[in-house]
């Protein structure tokens, strides 16, 4: 594929959720691999579910970055991001029997912050302490593993190469202890540690590196790097609807921190949306829909978790959330997903605004609880988006859509997505 979005030499371009996550990340990276030398993960873990589809195919990947099905790509695991070896090793063994053998072009970061199988009991054992507060986490020890971080207690990938049973055996104990503390000793954590310990085993067959200096010598030589973005903006740490939010720097700048690549570096900054919004999990989201219009939006969309399974919830796209996203990250070029999913509405409505209490925002509210959406209608298209190839055999209400959003946004849509599959993408 062909378009604005290719890139220039010796950058980091990013490509970022900018809503709940569940963008189509997956998808779009493994389309865009091939016209950059590496793929790059700088935030989350197995919290991630990124499906691409090809030849018939489906691939649900939640470490392993998008971009492992070309073969002479590089793929990292970038500082930023947390892994767990279990999972990993199975993720990386379901590719391999797939015909990915990914050793050798997967590169994982020192700094890395392992997932212990205590990290994962602490989500949640803080979970079900939070009561009616629940955060609706992934339950895949996201949290407890960065606040490990934070305190200085984590253990690294760069861990596992000396005395890591002693090490592993203190931070163990410690977190027995906190669950001792909180009166949560219904857990057994026996034949998940077995395969947990055989995960870093595992690990320590690939190549586990300084991945900030290579990623910088590969811009140095001209090379360009593809940052794939888990989570969205509105579940980042900082700028998300906190405390309903993931633990991690999920935006542009995170790209810096988390794959140690300077400012200067990042080119261009795509932000990836879907032509309605969805959440999973708790916390505010003013577009939700409780009615059929919702039920039909999920049943089209198949808007259920990728690594849970939960229902996802549904409403009509956010300009307000889109509008601070941009702002946030930098955006330079907009993507839209799943526009097919709308074929058969016949109106089509697009929150332009919040209010509340009299009070009317664009801009997003410190605490966009108790906020109602402001809709503007447009008429449905009516079409099937799912089989057109280029932008020209858009429906024209379909066109006016895209339109209207650019000129709200003041950002291009460059690509546009009709289907799953890799090859429904249309640039335009
Ligand atoms: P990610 O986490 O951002 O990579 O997104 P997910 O994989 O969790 O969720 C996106 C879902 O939408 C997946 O099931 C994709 O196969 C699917 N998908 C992606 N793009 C499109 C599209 O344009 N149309 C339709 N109908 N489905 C899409
Ligand atoms: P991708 O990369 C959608 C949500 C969880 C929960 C909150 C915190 O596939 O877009 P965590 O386990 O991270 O502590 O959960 O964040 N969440 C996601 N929602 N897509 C994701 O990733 C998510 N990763 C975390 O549902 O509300
Ligand atoms: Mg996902």
């Amino acid at each position: 594929m062909t378009g604005k979005q290719t890139m220039s030499k010796g950058k980091v371009n990013a490509l970022l959720g900018i809503v709940f996550g569940d963008e189509g990340k997956g998808k779009v990276v493994d389309v865009l691999a091939p016209q950059y030398d590496i793929v790059a993960r700088f935030a989350g873990g197995p919290n991630a579910g990124h499906t691409i589809m090809f030849e018939g195919r489906k691939f649900v990947l939640r470490s392993i970055p998008s971009g492992i099905f070309y073969k002479d790509r590089l793929n990292v695991i970038g500082n930023g991001c947390v892994i767990a070896p279990d999972l990993f090793m199975q993720e990386a063994k379901e590719l391999e029997q797939a015909g990915y053998d990914l050793k050798g072009r997967l590169h994982i970061s020192l700094k890395a912050h392992l997932i212990l199988p205590t990290h994962r009991v602490l989500d949640k054992a803080y979970e079900a302490a939070k009561g009616k507060n629940k955060v609706g986490t992934t339950g895949k020890g996201i949290g407890p593993t960065y606040s490990d971080k934070a305190s200085r207690t984590g253990l690294r990938v760069g861990d596992i190469l000396d005395r890591f049973e002693e090490k592993y055996a203190r931070l163990k104990a410690r977190h027995e202890q906190i669950l001792s503390d909180l009166h949560y000793t219904e857990y057994d954590i026996t034949e998940e540690e077995k395969v947990w310990l055989e995960g870093i085993r595992y690990m320590r067959e690939y190549t586990l590196a300084d991945t900030e200096t290579e990623l910088n010598k590969a811009l140095a030589e001209g090379k360009n790097i593809l940052a794939e973005g888990a989570q969205g903006t509105m579940l980042d740490i900082d700028h998300g609807t906190y405390p309903f939010v993931s633990s991690s720097n999920t935006v542009s700048g995170g790209v810096c921190t988390g794959l140690g690549v300077p400012p200067s570096s990042i080119g261009e900054v795509f932000g990836i949306f879907k032509a309605y919004s969805t959440r999973v999990g708790s916390g505010p989201f003013p577009v939700e829909l409780f009615d059929d219009t919702g039920n039909k939006i999920r049943e089209i969309g198949h808007e259920f978790g990728a690594v849970t399974g939960r229902n996802r919830r549904c409403g009509w796209l956010d300009l307000v959330a889109l509008r601070y996203a941009i702002m946030i990250n930098g955006v330079t070029q907009l993507f839209m997903m799943k526009g097919d999913v709308l074929d058969t509405f016949d109106t089509i409505r697009i929150c332009v605004a919040y209010e509340k209490d009299g009070v009317r925002t664009e801009t997003m509210p410190y605490d966009c609880e108790g906020w109602n959406p402001v809709y503007v209608d447009m008429p449905g298209w009516k079409a099937d988006l799912t089989g057109m190839v280029s932008a020209d055999q858009f429906p024209s209400r379909f066109s006016d859509y895209i339109s209207y959003i650019e000129k709200e946004m003041g950002v291009p849509i460059t690509i546009v997505s009709v289907g799953p599959d890799r090859e429904q993408t249309i640039s335009r």
